[in-house]
């Protein structure tokens, strides 16, 4: 069912293991999301984005039916909506049915990103919703969004952010990338940052964005069934598992699970070209996502069983 995301906050915080998060555009990303949970009796987040909301054509129904799904599930999970830019689409998203809400106000400086998540937090919580903020920032592209440099999440400054901008979780910068970057070796995280911010914020949940490896094993799989996918590095696992027992608590994590549904479609389309049935390979590409995800919860965040 879907459940209070400040409770699943709470017990993760509590018991030192994070939450994934994924982003979902279509049926297949969505049951396997609530596959996985349901295998690994885990609790998750489902999110859906700004590109999701172009893709899916008319975002209000598409939310309608995923909370018929998510509703129905005997996982604990939460609709969440990934980076809103503008505090409109963080509205339109409360409108929606959304649970949990982001706006990215990274971009900004200090006293804006204040300005505009108070301004979200102010609206979504008049409607019993949750919100989301970013301080610092990630490289990489994320929704259209494109950022070179990586600025750190300064700890000092944290604790006037969240409290003057009312945000009930807070996306941090200590590493990680959206999507990667190019390079031989997976990035370092900085895990002092991280203690640090877990020291100074207390009992609070701290968000990992970029949480997705690209393991470059992942890469060449679809490489090898004839992808051409270049290969980007991005923290390890092992990283983002050490962070989950801190006061990280929700880890956003999708092109690892985007490259095993694609690498899924191309092996079927090379090994059975003349099947044209779209259920056959889509069935596929849904199977390989929930065993990533499944993967995340059990060795990476540790999330299954709870
Ligand atoms: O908001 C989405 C996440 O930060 C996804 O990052 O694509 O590197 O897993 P990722
Ligand atoms: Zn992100």
């Amino acid at each position: 069912p879907l459940r209070d995301p400040k409770e699943l906050y709470a017990d993760a915080l509590k018991n030192h293991y994070a939450l994934i998060a994924c982003n979902v555009a279509d049926m297949e990303m969505l049951q396997a999301v609530i596959g996985a949970a349901e295998a690994e009796r885990s609790p998750a987040f489902v999110m859906v984005s700004m590109g999701a909301r172009k893709y899916v054509k008319d975002f209000p129904k598409f939310i309608q039916a995923a909370k018929l799904y998510l509703e129905d599930s005997s996982a604990p999970l939460v609709l969440h909506h990934d980076h809103c830019q503008t505090v409109e689409d963080c509205n339109s998203a409360v409108d929606a049915g959304m649970q949990s809400v982001m706006f990215d106000g990274s971009h900004h400086d200090f006293e804006t990103n204040i300005a505009l998540t108070r301004q979200v937090a102010d609206y979504a919580h008049a409607h019993g919703v949750i919100v989301e903020a970013e301080l610092g920032s990630l490289p990489g592209f994320e929704d259209e969004v494109f950022a070179e440099n990586a600025v750190y999440t300064d700890p000092s400054k944290v604790c006037e952010f969240i409290e003057r901008s009312g945000c009930d979780s807070l996306a941090i910068a200590v590493g990680t990338t959206h999507g990667g970057v190019k390079g031989d070796d997976y990035l370092p995280m900085d895990m002092e940052r991280v203690k640090e911010i877990t020291r100074v914020v207390g009992d609070y949940p701290l968000v990992l964005h970029g949480g997705a490896s690209l393991p470059p094993e992942l890469i060449a799989a679809c490489n090898a069934e004839g992808g051409q996918v270049e290969y980007m590095r991005n923290c390890s696992e092992a990283s983002i598992a050490e962070a989950s027992k801190y006061g990280v608590c929700k880890v956003n994590s999708d092109v690892d699970n985007f490259l095993c549904y694609t690498t899924a479609i191309r092996k079927f389309f090379r090994e059975s070209p003349a099947v044209y049935d779209p259920r056959k390979y889509l069935t596929l590409a849904r199977d390989a996502f929930q065993k990533e995800v499944q993967h995340k919860m059990r060795n990476v965040v540790n999330s299954a069983g709870r």
